[in-house]
């Protein structure tokens, strides 16, 4: 038996993998670099990214969810996502994890998945 706990349990599942999403996405619409990404899209269509950004993030930490969304390449390809954006985004995700009670061992987890995804999302 595995005694090793998922990143999905040690950051505390589902409701907390949500609310590190609800943080994280005003931040990027409101950011004047990032802001352009989401410029003009409606509500549902901005929930809706919210949720498979959700499902996405706790399927791939070890949750019991299916992800029915986009691989990363296929949904981001054409944005010509930049380093600078990225770096941006990166920045962001560091101010809402600090906004939250996790260890270091935890964030430090966060931060690794998310920059093993960097390949397939940055184009320039
Ligand atoms: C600078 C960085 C990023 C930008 C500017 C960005 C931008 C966007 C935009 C505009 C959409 C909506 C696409 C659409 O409706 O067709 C989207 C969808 C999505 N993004 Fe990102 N993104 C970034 C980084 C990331 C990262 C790091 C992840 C996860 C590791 C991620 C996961 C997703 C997911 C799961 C979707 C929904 C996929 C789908 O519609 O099937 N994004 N992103």
């Amino acid at each position: 038996m595995n005694a090793e706990k998922s990143l999905y349990e040690r950051l505390g599942g589902y409701d907390a993998i949500s609310a590190v999403v609800n943080n994280l996405i005003p931040r990027l619409v409101a950011d004047e670099q990032l802001g352009r990404f989401w410029a003009h899209r409606g509500n549902d269509g901005l929930e809706r990214e919210k949720q498979l950004l959700i499902d996405f993030l706790a399927h791939s930490s070890g949750g019991p969810m299916y992800y029915t969304g986009r691989g990363m390449k296929l949904t981001h390809f054409g944005m010509q996502i930049s380093v600078t954006d990225w770096d941006r985004f990166i920045q962001h995700l560091q101010s809402t994890l600090a906004a939250f009670d996790l260890s270091e061992c935890e964030t430090d987890d966060v931060i690794s998945f998310i920059q093993s995804t960097k390949n397939e999302i940055v184009e320039l």
